[in-house]
C-alpha cells in the first residue's frame, strides 16, 4: 500500500514512521509512506500557502492553488482510491474505517491547518473526511499519523502473528480482555488461576467473559451493539482454539 500525505509542516510526520511496526512493515515494502510539503507547490514568492477568510473573521484558510497543484501532481503519478481529508468535522475513526482502508492501493492524506482548506478543494477534489475524534488538534499530521497506523498495522504481514489482529479490541464490538505476563505472584497480586491452568478452552470462555464484562462497564453502546450479534460468542472461541490448540 502507498501513502502519500500533503502537509504544511511535513517535520511532524518525520517520526511516527520511522519506528516499530510501521517502520518494519516499510522495510518489507508492504506500506510506503511520503510525505509532501505544501510549501513546494506554492508559487508565491514566500512560499505561502495561507491567506485571509473571504467575509473577515479571525484565522487564515489553506489556499486553493497550492493544495490542488500538490493534489494533481501526484494524481499524474498515480491513482488514489481515496483522497482523505483529515479534519475535526469528518466522520469519526473507528475500526471499520480502518479495516475498509486497509483494503486500499492508494490513499491520499490531506492535512489541515489554520482555519482549514478552501472549501472548494474538499467540494472537487476530497472523497472523504476523517476525524479522529470530538476534539481540535493544531493540524491534522497527528491524525494522519494515527490514521496510518491504524491502517498499516492491518495490512497483511505488516505483524509477525498474522492472527493478532483479530483479537484487537473493537474488532468485535468488544474491549479486550485483562493480560497478564510474569511474574505470577507480585506483592501478593496474583493472576487468575485459570490462566495458568493450561486449559485453552477454559481461557478463551474466561477471556471473552471479561471482554463482555469490560464492554458492559466501559462502552454501553458498543455492548448493545455486540448483543444483537449472538453468533460471536461461538466464533471468538473457535479463533481462540485455532491459535491456541
Ligand atoms: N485536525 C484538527 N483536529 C482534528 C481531528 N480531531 N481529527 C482530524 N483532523 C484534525
Amino acid at each position: 500500500m502507498r501513502i502519500d500525505i500533503i502537509s504544511v509542516q511535513p517535520g511532524l510526520l518525520e517520526s511516527p514512521f520511522s519506528h516499530s511496526i510501521l517502520k518494519r512493515a516499510q522495510a518489507k515494502g508492504l506500506l510506503d509512506v511520503q510525505v509532501h510539503n505544501l510549501r513546494d507547490f506554492s508559487d508565491l514568492k514566500h512560499k505561502q500557502v495561507d491567506d485571509y477568510q473571504f467575509g473577515g473573521g479571525a484565522g487564515m484558510v489553506m489556499m486553493l492553488e497550492p493544495v490542488v497543484k500538490a493534489i494533481e501532481h501526484l494524481q499524474s503519478e498515480r491513482s488514489y482510491d481515496e483522497i482523505i481529508y483529515l479534519t475535526p468535522d469528518g466522520e469519526t475513526l473507528n475500526q471499520p474505517i480502518a479495516n475498509q482502508l486497509s483494503l486500499k492501493g492508494n490513499l491520499l492524506l490531506l492535512c489541515g491547518h489554520y482555519k482549514g482548506i478552501d472549501e472548494r478543494i474538499r467540494e472537487h477534489f476530497v472523497t472523504r473526511e476523517i476525524s479522529i475524534g470530538d476534539y481540535v488538534l493544531s493540524g491534522g499530521e497527528l491524525a494522519a499519523a494515527v490514521l496510518v497506523d491504524a491502517i498499516g498495522r492491518l495490512i497483511p504481514g505488516v505483524l509477525n502473528d498474522e492472527t493478532s489482529a483479530l483479537f484487537d479490541s473493537f474488532q468485535d464490538n468488544l474491549l479486550a480482555p485483562p493480560v497478564y505476563t510474569r511474574p505470577e505472584e507480585f506483592r501478593g497480586w496474583k493472576v487468575p488461576d485459570v490462566l495458568l491452568s493450561g486449559d485453552h478452552r477454559k481461557i478463551g470462555e474466561w477471556r471473552h467473559d471479561k471482554a463482555v464484562e469490560r464492554t458492559r462497564q466501559r462502552r454501553t453502546r458498543s455492548f448493545e451493539m455486540k448483543i444483537q450479534n449472538p453468533i460471536t460468542k461461538h466464533q471468538i472461541l473457535h479463533a481462540w482454539m485455532i491459535v491456541f490448540c
